[in-house]
């Protein structure tokens, strides 16, 4: 995409949002204040992104790490997962968006657990924007699920090992099934991925910014959406060849 083409909205953005401790404390408040301005934020983010039509939306809200911080922390997060889920999933299926769990499920209390599936459920045949929310996820975990999958049907037979390629390693992972995050988004000022989604991120726009997740709002939504648009795009091709690309197109 050159920069005098219209703009065009991403098709899937990919999110961390990060800063909501330092958010608090810069208030004085603690860490879990946070953690609910955070929701607000996230709220709005979904809200943003289905308003602009993009199609697939992935956040990370809990970390396979994030189990290391204190345990009145994560008991805390684990409260507010569940009751933003119980609060929010009427009228996420109301708006048609199918919501969908990826991680390692089997971490959370059932109670959880449960709510997590039954939201997953409930929105499954939605057609509008996907929201996939990544918890208790890695993305070497993911890989790893994924190679024991493919390890798993080749001593069964029903692979052979020249079979595996990238669409076969694609349609192993979590989020196989939706297009790759062209626009990465990291708030709260780190310039890493943290282990989030390794494999899809590997063509991916990445946008970080200093502010930090409970003050992230639609106008920096927009920011960063203009930003990728002012990126161009080669996949490895040269200007050029892109450009004429599209003049053909
Ligand atoms: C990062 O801030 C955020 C998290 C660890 C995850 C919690 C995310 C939310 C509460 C947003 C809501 C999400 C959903 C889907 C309900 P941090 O604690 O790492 O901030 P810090 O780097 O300033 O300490």
């Amino acid at each position: 995409m050159s920069r005098d083409q219209p703009d065009k909205t991403p098709q899937h953005i990919a999110v961390i949002m990060d800063g909501n401790g330092r958010w608090a404390q810069k208030r004085g408040l603690g860490r879990s204040a946070g953690h609910q301005a955070g929701v607000k934020a996230t709220r709005q983010l979904v809200e943003g992104c289905a308003r602009r039509e993009i199609k697939v939306l992935t956040v990370f809200a809990f970390s396979s790490e994030n189990w290391k911080r204190p345990e009145q922390e994560v008991s805390f997060l684990m409260e507010l997962f569940r009751g933003t889920l119980r609060g929010e999933v009427d009228k996420l299926h109301e708006n048609n968006i199918r919501v969908r769990f990826i991680g390692d499920l089997s971490g959370f209390r059932s109670g959880l657990q449960k709510d997590m599936l039954a939201a997953d459920r409930k929105t499954s045949g939605n057609t509008g924007m996907r929201l996939n929310i990544a918890v208790n996820y890695g993305g070497r975990w993911e890989l790893t699920q994924a190679m024991a999958r493919i390890a798993a049907q080749i001593e069964g037979g029903q692979l052979q090992a020249a079979d595996v390629n990238d669409e076969l390693v694609a349609r192993h992972t979590s989020i196989g099934d939706d297009p790759e995050p062209d626009l990465f988004i990291r708030t709260g000022g780190e310039q890493r991925l943290s282990n989030y989604l390794l494999w899809h991120l590997a063509y991916t726009e990445l946008f970080f910014t200093d502010t930090l997740w409970p003050d992230f709002g639609v106008d920096e939504l927009d920011r960063a959406i203009g930003f990728f648009n002012g990126r161009e795009r080669r996949f490895g091709q040269t200007g050029e060849q892109i450009r004429d690309l599209e003049n053909n197109a």
